[in-house]
């Protein structure tokens, strides 16, 4: 995110500035490297801030579940304390139990530090071809509740019903800072995506708050269009979007569709970010088949932690990494096995290493 303040409407009041640093001294950041190739991507992106000589500290903490109290598994207090003290933080990939066990600890980390707005800057990669070479959107996404309020129950044998849950509150804050993320990146227009037409309550609240804000702020364009339209034309013709700001499930679904249109999870950042801090991580899975091999592409992560510098108002470090990362992937030889290139994580990460020390 770029710096300056964003200020946030919450239930009608003006909240404090989202303002998270004074600029002294080493910050401490909390680090979750994850499972599977988590590690592994996590040394990379430490290695290359090490290169970049960037003012921080790392706090790594371990987040494997451990039962409660209450007999229920959740996230070690160390760890919930360590995000709360440094307020900042990156993750690797966790692997999400499926239909079984604990809760996804993803999401977990996210209602715990209520962590409402989810941004993933989907853009093209100079020198790395797909079939889109302009792509340039920006998806937020209500980030804690929707259909993953996680309530669910079985009615009656064989008929289970899941609550999708949508508040004003929640709405109306992602929708504010849907607006003043546009404004503070210089982007010219939101759309805000739904299908009110047949989730008429619940969707229907979601676009009112949106077009609320829209009137709050007249500078940035509006429109509203419903999500199968907006699945239809972005592969038409990416540049028809510029942020799109959606509820939860939605801007799952539709995030993972704009990042396979620049190539893939693997190369696409993203941002939880809430009032009191912001979590960043990689999008992609823990690719259990690759662990430990030194053959994953640690792309993600990094320009995840590059979002991160910069809503640290780190902004010359986040360049001259970003910069580094994106003219490597330039170079075919040091691209890794996802993107069709030869390289190991060791070798892409140390090309990047070298083009920073030698832009010092
Ligand atoms: C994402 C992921 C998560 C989600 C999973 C891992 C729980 O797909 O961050 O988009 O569904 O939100
Ligand atoms: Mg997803």
């Amino acid at each position: 995110m770029a710096g300056r303040v964003l200020r946030h409407l919450v239930n009608g009041v003006v909240a404090a500035p989202l303002r998270r640093y004074s600029s002294s001294g080493p910050k401490k950041v909390t680090l979750i490297p994850g499972d599977g190739i988590g590690p592994e991507i996590s040394a990379s992106v430490q290695k290359i801030f090490a290169a970049a000589q960037v003012p921080i500290e790392w706090e790594s903490v371990d987040v494997t579940p451990v039962r409660g109290p209450d007999g229920k598994f959740g996230i070690p207090q160390a760890a919930i304390d360590s995000v709360n003290r440094n307020k900042v933080g990156l993750k690797g990939p966790l692997m999400t139990p499926v239909g079984k066990g604990h809760r996804s600890l993803n999401l977990a980390l996210r209602k715990e530090f209520n962590l409402y707005a989810n941004v993933r800057p989907c853009r093209s990669l100079e020198g790395y071809r797909t079939l889109y070479d302009d792509v340039n959107v920006i998806t937020i996404r209500e980030n804690t509740e929707g259909e993953y309020s996680g309530i669910e129950h079985e009615i009656v044998d064989g008929v289970v019903q899941s609550i999708k849950l949508i508040t004003e509150e929640a709405s109306r804050r992602v929708a504010e800072f849907a607006f003043h993320y546009a404004k503070e990146n210089g982007r010219k227009k939101v759309t805000a995506v739904h299908k009110a037409n047949i989730m008429r309550m619940s969707d229907g609240l979601f676009l009112r708050c949106c077009r609320e804000a829209a009137e709050n702020h007249p500078d940035v364009k509006f429109e509203e269009k419903y999500l199968d339209t907006v699945c239809l034309t972005m592969v038409q013709d990416p540049n028809k979007y510029d942020v799109l700001v959606m509820p939860n499930l939605y801007g799952d679904i539709l995030s993972d569709m704009c990042a396979g249109l620049v190539g893939g999870l693997g190369l696409t950042p993203s941002g939880n970010i809430g009032l009191n801090g912001a979590l960043f991580e990689s999008v992609h899975g823990t690719a259990p088949d690759i662990a430990g091999q030194d053959k994953a592409n640690p792309t993600a992560l990094l320009l995840s932690a590059v979002m991160m510098l910069r809503y640290m108002e780190l902004n010359d470090y986040a360049a001259r990494i970003e910069q580094a990362c994106f003219d490597t992937i330039k170079e075919e030889k040091y691209r890794t096995g996802d993107l069709g290139g030869p390289a190991k994580c060791s070798e892409f990460t140390n090309e990047i290493c070298r083009k920073i020390e030698a832009s010092h």
